[in-house]
């Protein structure tokens, strides 16, 4: 049985780069690993009540059991006011809920961060380990994958150009799954 990793973009756009970042990053699955993308794009804004009246919208609750089927993730992330998207923050917050039932306990997480300028998404980057020390997700520390000028790295039918960047970002692949191996519960 292959393990499966949760890939999940910050982005809402068409052309988002998180999106054609992810979409690579699903060719660079080893054998024995599946790389699945996981919407996010339909999950209505957490409300507590829909728990705690039991009306969860069908949508969270396909978004949940879809990540109860992953055993990692890997965040690819853009920044927004330096820190992490209100998209990616709320599917966080979904499947962090019911209380005791989050979908995010120890799986072990690396986080791709990327912008078109320079400083490559560091704050969301930052901010979004915070999160995952309360959701009890270990998260790979090296490399740190700060993809920058993230805008120049795909051709015009969105493939990712090869290069340095595309060798660092499947040497960083190839280091999340060794460190996967030996952090996996
Ligand atoms: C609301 C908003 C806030 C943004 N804030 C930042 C920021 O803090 N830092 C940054 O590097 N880029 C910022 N940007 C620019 C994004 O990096 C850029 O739009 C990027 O392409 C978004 O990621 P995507 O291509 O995956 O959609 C912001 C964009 C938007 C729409």
């Amino acid at each position: 049985m292959k393990k499966v990793i949760g890939i999940l973009a910050g982005s809402l756009r068409k052309e988002s780069f998180s999106k054609k970042v992810s979409r690579a990053l699903v060719g660079f699955a080893p054998e024995g690993f599946e790389f699945r993308i996981i919407d996010v794009s339909n999950i209505p804004i957490y409300n507590q009540d829909f728990d705690d009246e039991n009306q969860v919208p069908q949508a969270i609750a396909r978004f949940r059991s879809e990540m109860a089927a992953v055993e990692g993730v890997i965040f690819v992330t853009p920044e927004y006011n330096r820190s992490v998207p209100g998209v990616l923050k709320n599917a966080i917050d979904v499947g962090s809920r019911p209380y005791g039932k989050s979908v995010w306990d120890k799986k072990p997480a690396a986080i791709f961060s990327n912008s078109p300028g320079n400083l490559s998404a560091f704050g969301a980057n930052h901010h979004l380990r915070q999160s995952l020390v309360f959701l009890n997700m270990p998260a790979m520390q090296q490399p740190e994958v700060y993809i920058s000028h993230v805008s120049d790295l795909f051709d015009d039918e969105g493939n990712m150009k090869d290069g340095t960047t595309k060798d660092f970002i499947k040497k960083a692949v190839e280091s999340y799954i060794e460190w996967y191996s030996k952090n996996a519960l």
